[in-house]
Formats: structure tokens, C-alpha cells, sequence
């Protein structure tokens, strides 16, 4: 019995993960977009293409990202031999600067023991540091609904996976990264009415600006924190986000090529997945159900259907020919995996303009982690296993193999 009901599952998640509506037209990156005529080189595409597509994004879709630089960046030691004396855990509390918010963001770092340089993955958690990482570090004044009780953080992980809280700390260190945490919910709570009062919107005006081009900016500012840090090596730091944080890690990377790699998990719409093939969520459901996501402006666009013919491909074209690996789960229909196997392989033109071959993977079920552009699908739904970090880290190992010190 027990086993009909593993292979059913097992069948399912193999079969489910589908295929774009046969015909599909899929404009190319390097084809003429806005007055812009077509892109054969590197150069042009630099120049021209990369810096509009960018304010593509900001205007059509996301919204202002606010200014990242950090104002100031106060340090403390929280455990000198933390994970068992592998690690150094810092807490770093970033002033963001008043025209953007009087309130900081809080980024746990966890070091290899030694002096490094070390590559370095940033990524946000969904609770709250010191629920997700370690009891000493501060408690955010607001968190979502399921993280405030055992019973809300015990559900969670099992609908969401194993490693959908607490990320493998230990793992990480072992394979000699470092790793920083952000909390964004104390800047940028995701909570429609919380948000719109938040001071970082007062700004632009919360009208232009939604949430997800906020997350992205706390990943530049905890970047632009750690880059300067001796012991991180600034080459080889790589943004890592699940889902609606995969989005903010995306949109962050598209707008600042220092960004060494990116590692989006099931980010789905206005992530990773093409809007306009998907079978998943549409770009109306998710504006009508997460509006303070995106800028007012968002919702007329895609009731009038017109991006202008802007989609999530020529979001991760800007990465190029940055590494980036995109995970998926066989159930997770709602992010819509062949959607974005479809727009990964759309992007790799224009990774052949840098000598690089994108995706080179024949199909979804076939990954390839030495490629700059990775996807695998796994089995079961939408969350975090350890697994995915282990494929994460595989992943990193292979493109971040000439750094120093491994
Ligand atoms: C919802 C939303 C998705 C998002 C996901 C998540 O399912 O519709 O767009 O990616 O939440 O962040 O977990």
C-alpha cells in the first residue's frame, strides 16, 4: 500500500513538470526592443541593450529599487567558535541611510574559521534571524503568521521542506563558504498594509515601488557590506533565494554585473518563468494576489496584457554570462518549470555573444552544473530541501573552482 502510494507520488512528480504551448513564439534577446536595433556583439549589448532593459524592468515591471549603498556598518562578534568551533558568527547591523529608512538591516555572517578569502552566498530567510539561524541573534519586530508559533515553524517545514527555515549552516562551512543572512521583514514587511507604511516607501512614493524591487536592493546593500570584508573573496559571491525572494535575487543580480552568481529556486512568475507561456500562475493572479509586490502601475499592464514585449528571459539575458542555476520541483506546477526551461534556453543567445553556451542541457531532466546556465527539476513540491543545497553547492563548487584558497 505504502509503496503504491510512493510511486504514485514518485510518477507524479516525474510526469508533472510539462511543456510550453507547442508554437510558441519567443522573441530573442538580441532582437531590436524599444528603437534598439539588433545586437551581434558583446559590446553593444553592454552598452545598449543591458542598461535598457534595466530601466525596462524598473518601469514596466518592479518598480524604483531604492539606493543600496550602505550608510555605515557596525560589527559584532556573537560566537567566535560557533557550529562547533567551524565558524566565526558576526552580526552586522547596516544603516541603510534616512532617505531610504531609519531602520537597519540585520545580516548574520557565518565564516569558515581562518582567514580566507572565502566565496560567500547571501540570501534572505523567511522568520527571522534568530529563529532561523541562532537564539542570540535579535528577534525582528514583526514577522509573518506561521513563523510566530513552534506549531506555525513546524508546519511549515513539513508543507515547505526540510530546509525551508533553517538553511544547512554547517554543510555550507564544511565546503568552505561563507554564508550571510538577511531579515527583511523589519525594512520590508511582507504584509500588504505593513508594507505600504513602511518609511523605505515614503521615498519613491509606495505607488512606484513594490516589495520585490525592495528585497532586491537589501541583497546589494548586505552585498556592498560584505565585498570589502578581507576574508570574503568578492569575486565569488552568489545571491540565493527561494521563490519570491528567487524573484528579489534575480531582479538584484539583473541590475548589478558585480554579482558573481545566482542561484533562484522555483522563482517562478516575475521570477525565472516566462509570463508569457506559462500554465502556472499568470502575471494578473499574482498581481491581484500579492499586490504590494509590485507598483500600482504593474496592474494595468497585465490586465491590458501589454508588457511591451518585455518577459522573464531578457531577466536572466542580463546575467549573462554570470553562472546561474535555476531549481524547480516536479509539482510545483504553479511556477510553471517548463516555462522556465524555456526562457533559460531563450537567454542563452545571449550568452553566446561571451563565448559561453548557456544551457546546454538537453532537456529538463538532464542537468548539466558545469554550464553557466544549470536547471534541475526534483521531485516533490514547491520549498527547500537539502538537497537543493547540496545541488546549490555542487553547483558553486564547479563555477567558483578557480578561487582562492580552495
Ligand atoms: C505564492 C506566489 C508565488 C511565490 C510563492 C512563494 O505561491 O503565488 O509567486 O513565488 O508564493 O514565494 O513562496
Amino acid at each position: 500500500m505504502l509503496w503504491a502510494l510512493s510511486w504514485g507520488v514518485q510518477f507524479t512528480a516525474r510526469a508533472s513538470p510539462g511543456s510550453i504551448r507547442p508554437g510558441l513564439q519567443i522573441t530573442s534577446p538580441l532582437s531590436a526592443f524599444d528603437g534598439d536595433p539588433p545586437i551581434s556583439q558583446s559590446s553593444d549589448w553592454l552598452e545598449r541593450r543591458v542598461p535598457l532593459l534595466q530601466r525596462a524592468f524598473v518601469t514596466r515591471v518592479y518598480g524604483v529599487v531604492p539606493q543600496a549603498a550602505p550608510r555605515d556598518v557596525q560589527r559584532r562578534t556573537i560566537d567566535s567558535a560557533a557550529l562547533g568551533g567551524t565558524a566565526r558568527l558576526e552580526l552586522l547591523t547596516v544603516s541603510l541611510g534616512q532617505t531610504m529608512t531609519d531602520t537597519p538591516l540585520d545580516v548574520a555572517l557565518l565564516a569558515p574559521a581562518g582567514e580566507g578569502p572565502f566565496p560567500l552566498i547571501i540570501m534572505s530567510d523567511f522568520c527571522g534571524l534568530d529563529s532561523d539561524i541562532d537564539p542570540r541573534l535579535p528577534a525582528p519586530i514583526w514577522r509573518p503568521e506561521r513563523c510566530r508559533t513552534q506549531l506555525g515553524r513546524a508546519l511549515t517545514r513539513l508543507s515547505h521542506g526540510d530546509a525551508i527555515l533553517r538553511p544547512p549552516l554547517r554543510a555550507m562551512i564544511e565546503r568552505g563558504y561563507a554564508v550571510a543572512v538577511f531579515y527583511a521583514g523589519d525594512v520590508a514587511p511582507d504584509d500588504p498594509v505593513l508594507f505600504r507604511e513602511a518609511q523605505i516607501n515614503r521615498g519613491a512614493g509606495s505607488a512606484k515601488s513594490g516589495a520585490i524591487a525592495d528585497w532586491a536592493s537589501l541583497y546589494l546593500s548586505a552585498f556592498d557590506a560584505l565585498r570589502i570584508d578581507p576574508r570574503i573573496s568578492p569575486a565569488h559571491i552568489a545571491f540565493w533565494g527561494h521563490s519570491r525572494y528567487g524573484k528579489a535575487a534575480l531582479l538584484a543580480a539583473a541590475l548589478d554585473n558585480r554579482v558573481g552568481a545566482v542561484i533562484a529556486n522555483q522563482s517562478g512568475t516575475f521570477g525565472a518563468t516566462l509570463s508569457s507561456a506559462t500554465r502556472g500562475e499568470t502575471t494578473a493572479q499574482i498581481v491581484r494576489r500579492f499586490p504590494h509586490w509590485f507598483p500600482d502601475s504593474l496592474a494595468s499592464s497585465v490586465t491590458q496584457r501589454s508588457m511591451d514585449g518585455l518577459d522573464q528571459h531578457m531577466l536572466l539575458a542580463l546575467l549573462a554570462p554570470r553562472p546561474v542555476l535555476l531549481g524547480n520541483a516536479g509539482l510545483d506546477r504553479w511556477s510553471d518549470p517548463a516555462a522556465s526551461f524555456a526562457a533559460a534556453r531563450a537567454a542563452s543567445e545571449v550568452y553566446g555573444l561571451f563565448g559561453s553556451a548557456g544551457l546546454v542541457q538537453p532537456s529538463m531532466r538532464q542537468p548539466d552544473l558545469s554550464a553557466d546556465i544549470a536547471f534541475y527539476v526534483r521531485p516533490g513540491g514547491h520549498g527547500v530541501r537539502s538537497s537543493d543545497w547540496s545541488t546549490a553547492l555542487d553547483f558553486l563548487d564547479q563555477h567558483f573552482e578557480e578561487r582562492p584558497g580552495a
